[in-house]
């Protein structure tokens, strides 16, 4: 496959696979062939924008009629299960939407089928790929904010007021994946509460905890009821704080030199603690399009066979963590283990 470009085709042509397919069009290594839809409508519009692709509303045929490398999946979430299935079993690479399912045994079970075939599995956590998250994996990573405490995310708006799934569903994915991203580790439990204000039985609010092994962590507040658009994500290490804040157009990240000095170890402990206040840095980070830093990922690991940043079993690990929010919320906030079989 290394010199001839990746045949390729997308399921799902709704609100978000438009912007898939854009992304898949501009990239030279990549053969845009077939597409399908359950909705003429939809691949009409895509028929209109890219008159040489194929399309079909019917998966099977889809499947074996064009001799695909590679699916991407950009379907509602509750059909990704059946859709990667049958892709997986038909021998082509996979890119599944985020969440790659609603329930951990089916990402379990999608895990081991791309194992088994040998194909990439790769999930739209769409942040892992955002060059500010990166750039504050790299500053984690090289020490700069010391050890890492603790991290606070909060993911709000009025609106879009779902009925089918909760917030944390809806919101939370990308909170979870790039936490996990951010502290490589997964949570041991997570703890929840949520409320459901406006549609009963349907949680509109959720406050999750997530504790790790090593002793760290993060919380993620998410909500269609606030009066604010809020995207923040806050880090507070040993030496410095970290402040992102995705609704700034350019300065995105503040770099906080502040901290608690250690007491005088003469004294009893509390008495001398030293509140530090030093410089506030706020770095320049160049911003690529994360959607194109991702699809180009995604072709690169089906050329080289190599296991996506974002693979299935991270896919797996945030569904888990999605799940055990539910499992707490429903016992009113009872810790709930993570741990996964794969
Ligand atoms: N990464 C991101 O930031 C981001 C943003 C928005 C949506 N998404 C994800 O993208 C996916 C799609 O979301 P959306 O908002 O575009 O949904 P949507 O409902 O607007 O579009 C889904 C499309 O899939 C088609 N479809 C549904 N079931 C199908 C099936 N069995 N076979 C063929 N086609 C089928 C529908 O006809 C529709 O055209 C979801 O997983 C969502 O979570 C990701």
């Amino acid at each position: 496959m290394t010199d001839k470009p990746v045949r390729v085709g997308v399921v799902g042509f709704g609100y978000w696979g438009p912007n898939l397919v854009r992304n898949l069009d501009k990239l030279g290594d990549v053969e845009l062939i077939a597409a399908c839809d359950l909705s003429e409508a939809n691949l009409a519009k895509l028929s209109a924008l890219y008159p040489y692709v194929q399309t079909t509303r019917d998966l099977d045929a889809f499947l074996a009629d064009h001799d695909l490398d590679a699916v991407v999946v950009a379907t509602s979430a509750p059909s990704h299960f059946a859709i990667a299935s049958k892709v997986i079993a038909s021998g082509k690479h996979c890119f599944v939407e985020k969440p790659l399912t609603l329930r951990s045994e089916d990402s379990e079970a999608l895990v081991r089928a791309a194992d088994q075939a040998g194909v990439v599995l790769q999930v739209g956590h769409l942040m892992e790929y955002h060059s500010a998250i990166n750039w504050i994996k790299d500053c984690i990573t090289a020490g700069e904010l010391g050890d890492v405490l603790y991290i606070y995310m909060q993911r709000l708006n009025l609106g879009k007021v779902r009925t089918e799934e909760n917030a944390f569903w809806s919101l939370a994915p990308h909170d979870v994946s790039i936490v996990l991203y951010l502290l490589g580790e997964m949570p041991d439990h997570v703890s929840a509460n949520g409320a459901a204000y406006v549609t009963p039985g349907v949680h509109d609010t959720v406050f999750a905890n997530l504790h790790f092994p090593s002793g760290k962590m993060a919380n993620i507040h998410v909500s269609w009821l606030d009066p604010h658009k809020t995207r923040k994500l806050t880090v507070v290490g040993t030496r410095k704080m970290l402040v992102f804040d995705d609704m700034q157009a350019t300065e995105k990240i503040w770099i906080y030199d502040r901290g608690v000095g250690a007491p005088d170890s003469a004294l009893a402990y509390g008495e001398d603690l030293t509140l530090r206040f030093g410089d506030i840095t706020v770095p320049w980070v160049q911003m690529v399009e994360p959607l194109a830093v991702e699809v180009q990922h995604f072709i690169d690991c089906c050329v080289s066979g190599e296991s996506p940043r974002s693979d299935g079993r991270d896919g797996l690990r945030v569904v888990r963590v999605l799940e055990a929010a539910d499992e707490s919320m429903a016992t009113g906030g009872a810790p709930v283990s993570t741990s996964v079989g794969v």
